[in-house]
């Protein structure tokens, strides 16, 4: 009860605008469930929740995947927005809004953030100059270069100039270092903040933000013969997703969170904020940045046949299988690896043996049981719930399972020393309430981690879906009925 009024209000968190020039892979699904878990349990907490992602789809890279495939560039993000689309619906995911950044909605978005930008003085045009590779229609920095050679496809690269419009960021240097000062958890988790605030104290260059060699994107609203380059078009599709520059923008925004990894921080922490001053914005709140996920120890690459597409693993194991061991196995916010050898590690233990078989040990004796549920709460002190909720808020979504499982784990052991399965009568009764309103419980609490699986057991309990507010002893309302098991036991 006593924090019931810190719970209300908005809540608005993104994934970044992912690049559609192929299928969503583990790295894209790692951050939005992720997300998915943050926004389901923000509304668990009685929030209301935004909760959006989107798609990145001009620029030359989109271009070229596009004229590989011998199709128009918006024949292609077409197309590849509903892979997409289908993979989040898939993976489970609870989104509130989505864009592309090709909408009409987005464009118009950008030109007024550019106008604004523009009013503020801090646009100008210049030149921009780079390593080109002719091939590719590509410029890359210094330090992108493999060996001196294109990165993409290892051939020779020029040096070449081109006339580009600049956003002067190098007005913003004092300004963002007072709102790191200010705001302490803007850049989260704490490990990368320093980097990110040592690197504007050595000085900020202005930004080039357009092309004249890119065709698939956005005009300069002042110079139609140029395109805009990538950042300023990407990142304002976290405003234009809400409507804006329409007012009803405001009903959500500023972000509460941007989540995202490590390589786009800067982008999110310098950039975004700069940007958002000069158009005279309000700022995000935070911007989180987690690790980079490995397979098997090593980078992720289509060339080395470790690319792990979801749907593949979904359909050999499970949705919640899957979220459930990304985010228990790899603490939020560091670096993590994949194995399939550890995903079964974590159904056949926790999944199978804590929680599957504590709803089916629960519900068998239930069904058995013909007298009428009550008792004194008992279990209830093995729930520490002020501590779930402290490392949800810190987006510690690893420490919150692993403190859900104590609970998992003190119910288990109280059935064993209670010897639960030869009680009988009033015993039997009180230990039967006890562990059924424990379960009703943990179908909240693994309700935005499992959503599928908090319903199944829902369903068995016969209980309806409950919120973070109902997470408290009370009096047995459901009528259980033993269904599958949860999880199978793999190999
Ligand atoms: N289009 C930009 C983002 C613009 S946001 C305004 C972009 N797109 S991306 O398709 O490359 O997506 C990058 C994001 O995908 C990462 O920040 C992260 O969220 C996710 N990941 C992609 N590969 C990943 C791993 N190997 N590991 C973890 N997350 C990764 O950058």
């Amino acid at each position: 009860m006593e924090q019931e009024s810190d719970d209300t209000g908005k809540f608005y968190i993104t994934t970044p605008a992912y690049y559609p020039n192929d299928v969503a892979h583990l790295g894209h699904a790692y951050t939005t469930i992720a997300a998915d878990i943050i926004a389901r349990w923000n509304r668990l907490c009685g929030k209301d929740v935004m909760f959006i992602s989107g798609l990145d789809e001009h620029g030359s890279k989109i271009e070229s995947s596009a004229r590989a495939k011998n199709m128009s560039p918006q024949k292609f993000v077409d197309l590849m927005a509903e892979k997409f689309k289908s993979t989040w619906e898939t993976l489970d995911i609870s989104l509130d809004g989505f864009i592309r950044t090709s909408e009409d909605r987005h464009v118009k978005a950008v030109a007024d953030i550019f106008n604004r930008i523009n009013n503020s003085g801090d646009i100008y045009k210049g030149e921009y100059e780079g390593w080109y590779c002719t091939p590719c229609e590509t410029y890359w920095t210094e330090t992108q270069l493999m060996d001196g050679k294109c990165p993409e496809c290892g051939r020779p690269v020029e040096m070449l100039k081109q006339e580009s419009y600049f956003f002067k960021l190098s007005n913003y240097q004092k300004k963002l270092l007072n709102l790191y000062e200010t705001n302490p958890d803007f850049i989260s988790p704490e490990s990368r903040k320093s980097e990110i605030i040592n690197r504007v104290r050595e000085g900020l260059r202005d930004l080039s933000i357009s092309r004249t060699n890119v065709k698939w994107g956005i005009p300069v609203p002042i110079d139609k013969k140029s395109t805009l380059y990538v950042w300023l078009d990407a990142l304002t599709f976290y405003l234009s997703v809400l409507g804006y520059p329409d007012k009803k923008y405001t009903n959500y925004w500023p972000a509460d969170v941007h989540l995202m990894a490590k390589e786009i921080l800067w982008f999110h922490a310098v950039i975004w904020p700069a940007m958002l001053m000069s158009a005279g914005l309000d700022l995000p709140k935070k911007v989180f940045a987690h690790g980079w996920l490995t397979v098997n120890g090593e980078k992720m690459s289509k060339s080395k046949g470790n690319f792990i597409i979801p749907e593949e693993v979904v359909k050999k194991y499970s949705v919640d299988a899957f979220r459930y061991y990304l985010i228990r196995d790899i603490p939020f916010g560091g670096e993590g690896d994949y194995s399939e050898h550890a995903l079964v590690a974590r159904i056949n233990g926790e999944l199978v043996s804590d929680i599957g078989n504590l709803a089916y040990r629960v519900l068998t004796l239930a069904e058995r049981f013909d007298g009428a549920i009550k008792g004194k709460a008992e279990l209830d002190k093995s729930l520490n719930l002020a501590k779930i909720k402290k490392h949800m808020e810190a987006f510690e979504l690893h420490l919150a399972l692993e403190e859900i499982l104590v609970f998992v784990r003190a119910c288990n052991k109280y059935i064993n020393d209670n010897k639960v399965w030869a009680l009988k009568g009033d015993c039997m009764a009180s230990a039967l309430y006890n562990l059924l309103e424990s379960l009703r419980i943990i179908a909240v609490l693994i309700s935005p981690f499992m959503p599928s699986t908090s319903e199944k057991l829902n369903e068995q309990l016969g209980v309806k879906r409950g919120l973070l507010k109902d997470c408290k002893f009370g009096a047995w309302k459901g009528k259980a009925k033993k269904g599958a098991m949860l999880f199978k036991k793999i190999g």
